[in-house]
């Protein structure tokens, strides 16, 4: 009894997982925020990050940042699907660290701001003692957990009520196709941008959000970049910009059932587009702060 119960309750925890963790912020979304971020590194983070990037990436930190989107179906990666979001109160709109950082065993820090932390603390260990630094962890690994971290957070819907699984539940149309109301927010909104104003060339909209990023929104970007009390790294001031976005743009009006086209689209797009913007700024803001204040790992 008591052992059936335990699986029964296991494997309930593993299905959630799976529904919950099966889409993330879509390869574009990802390529996006980092190719934004590379344009705003300095340059002591340059030299580091290609440092630590693998082989693989040729030099490019926006081609490795869906890594963990990749691994997490494997499974000595499965301890890493629930560091993609974090869950609030259901219809609350609100977060709070201490009390929304946990995974569904109730294991603290183990979230989207709690690896956001983890793996900013991390790099900068490394860089504060690269010289007497005993190699505890892999920061290539940390690198792009980081970068792909900070995206994820920006989208809204990653931060968002466990009831519906951040969205994944809420089963609904987009145009004529069905899906449901998180993966509009991964990919469809994008995908549909991409299609009806970049002729589906997804540098086409980079470039597009870099030109908002000097003209529109210039006099934001200081803004965006600071973290209050000279924190290296700031999530949970995202986490609460996500949710509050959440409740406000993506669950209004997108109920299960409904069929979400232009009014949806054209309304959302410019949210999402903002969110993208500032997942690039910030992380390259991070990324400046960890390395620049320490310039020994690139000069090393
Ligand atoms: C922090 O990173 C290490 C190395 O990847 C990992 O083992 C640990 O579980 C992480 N903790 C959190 C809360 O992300
Ligand atoms: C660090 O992690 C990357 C990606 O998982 C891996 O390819 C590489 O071999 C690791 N490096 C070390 C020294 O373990
Ligand atoms: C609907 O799905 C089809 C087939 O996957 C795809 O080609 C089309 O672009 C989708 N339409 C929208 C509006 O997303
Ligand atoms: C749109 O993209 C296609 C190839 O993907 C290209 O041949 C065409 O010239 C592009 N149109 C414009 C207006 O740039
Ligand atoms: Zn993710």
């Amino acid at each position: 009894m008591r052992l059936s119960l335990r699986l029964c309750i296991a494997s309930v925890i593993v299905l959630t997982q799976l529904v919950h963790g099966a889409l993330c912020w879509g390869k574009d979304g990802h390529y996006t925020v980092c190719k934004i971020a590379e344009g705003y590194f300095e340059e002591e983070t340059v030299a580091a990050v290609k440092k630590l990037l693998p082989e693989s990436a040729e030099g490019d930190l926006a081609s490795v940042c869906s890594w963990p989107d990749e691994i997490k179906r494997f499974s000595e990666w499965d301890w890493t699907s629930a560091l993609h979001y974090v869950n609030t109160p259901d219809y609350r709109c609100n977060y709070e660290y201490c009390r929304d950082c946990h995974d569904s065993h109730k294991q603290k820090d183990v979230c989207v701001t709690g690896a956001i932390f983890n793996y900013t603390k991390q790099l900068m260990t490394a860089s504060d003692n690269l010289h007497t630094l005993v190699h505890s962890y892999n920061l290539t690994e940390a690198l792009m957990f980081l970068s792909h971290y900070m995206g994820d957070i920006h989208q809204p819907l990653h931060t968002g009520f466990p009831g519906d699984l951040g969205g994944n539940t809420i089963i609904l149309n987009w145009y004529h196709n069905q899906t449901n109301l998180h993966r509009v927010w991964d990919n469809m909104i994008i995908e549909t941008a991409l299609k009806t104003y970049y002729n589906s060339s997804l540098p086409l909209m980079i470039q597009s959000l870099e030109a908002k990023l000097t003209n529109r929104w210039s006099h934001k970007v200081q803004s965006w970049e600071s973290c209050k009390h000279k924190q290296t790294a700031c999530p949970n001031q995202y986490a609460s910009e996500s949710i509050k976005l959440a409740c406000k743009y993506a669950y209004r009006n997108a109920t299960p059932g409904t069929t979400l086209g232009d009014e949806y689209f054209l309304s959302r797009l410019p949210v999402l587009e903002k969110r993208l913007a500032q997942g690039g700024i910030r992380l390259a803001a991070t990324l400046n702060r960890i390395f620049s204040a320490k310039p020994k790992l690139s000069s090393a």
